[in-house]
């Protein structure tokens, strides 16, 4: 994790956690360097996917004329935060990951964290099942490593001293083209709007827990 901030502005799990709220109005004279936000999609992307596939990728939207074009392909009621934002980060997913898979293990093979039996067992039990896989088989599993990566970079954003809006408000036909992305390998997944707060936002409440749970 060598691209990762050391110290955090705030480490306070709690704070960064359960007074997070979907800031949707920043101070739109606050710029974050590219290097800043680099680092945080370092630090989102330590979350976890399906097999260590890692299918997602995160196109970085963080100037004006950036912003007229990527409006293009987000729906009007979102156009508050993607002007106002110092950035923003789309998370798209990656249907073709599985072309380097290999690296992935290959360098956790010779770093020396697993064996070469290991290796041949995880590069054979899993290649041959994403080789083999549905395009929606392949879609939802890219589409469910870009949740994870997305809540984290919800959170890392709180821990950098900002505030985020998660946002799919979008148009999943036109997005993935207006970013410059080939649409047979990605498939659109959400925005992080990330900025400082201009306005205390909405505090949202949520259902009982206990409606929405069962134990088997
Ligand atoms: C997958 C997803 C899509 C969302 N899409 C939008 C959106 O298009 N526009 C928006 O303003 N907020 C969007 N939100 C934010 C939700 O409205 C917000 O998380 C929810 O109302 C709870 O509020 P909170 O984030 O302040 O806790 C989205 C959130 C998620 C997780």
């Amino acid at each position: 994790m060598s691209e990762t901030t050391k110290e955090l502005v705030n480490n306070d799990l709690s704070d960064v956690m359960f007074n997070r709220h979907s800031v949707r109005a920043f101070d739109p004279s606050v710029k974050i360097n590219r290097d800043e936000l680099q680092t945080m999609i370092s630090e989102a992307a330590t979350a976890p996917s399906a097999c260590n596939l890692q299918s997602w990728h995160f196109v970085v939207i963080d100037t004006p004329e950036a912003k007229e074009k990527f409006k293009k392909a987000v729906m009007k009621f979102n156009y508050p935060q993607v002007d106002s934002a110092s950035a923003i980060v789309f998370i798209a997913g990656d249907t073709q990951s599985h072309l380097v898979y290999r690296d992935v293990w290959n360098k956790v093979y010779k770093a020396g964290n697993i064996t070469k039996e290991r290796l041949d067992q995880i590069l054979g039990t899993f290649l041959p099942l994403y080789e083999n896989a549905t395009p929606d088989f392949l879609k939802f599993d890219a589409t469910i490593d870009c949740s994870t990566v997305g809540m984290q970079l919800l959170l890392v954003a709180r821990a950098h001293g900002y505030d985020a809006n998660a946002f799919s408000g979008i148009d999943f036909e036109k997005m993935i083209p207006t970013l410059g992305l080939d649409p047979k390998r990605y498939v659109p997944v959400m925005g992080v709007a990330i900025g400082k707060a201009a306005k205390e936002p909405l505090h949202t409440t949520r259902y009982d827990s206990k409606t929405q749970t069962d134990f088997l």
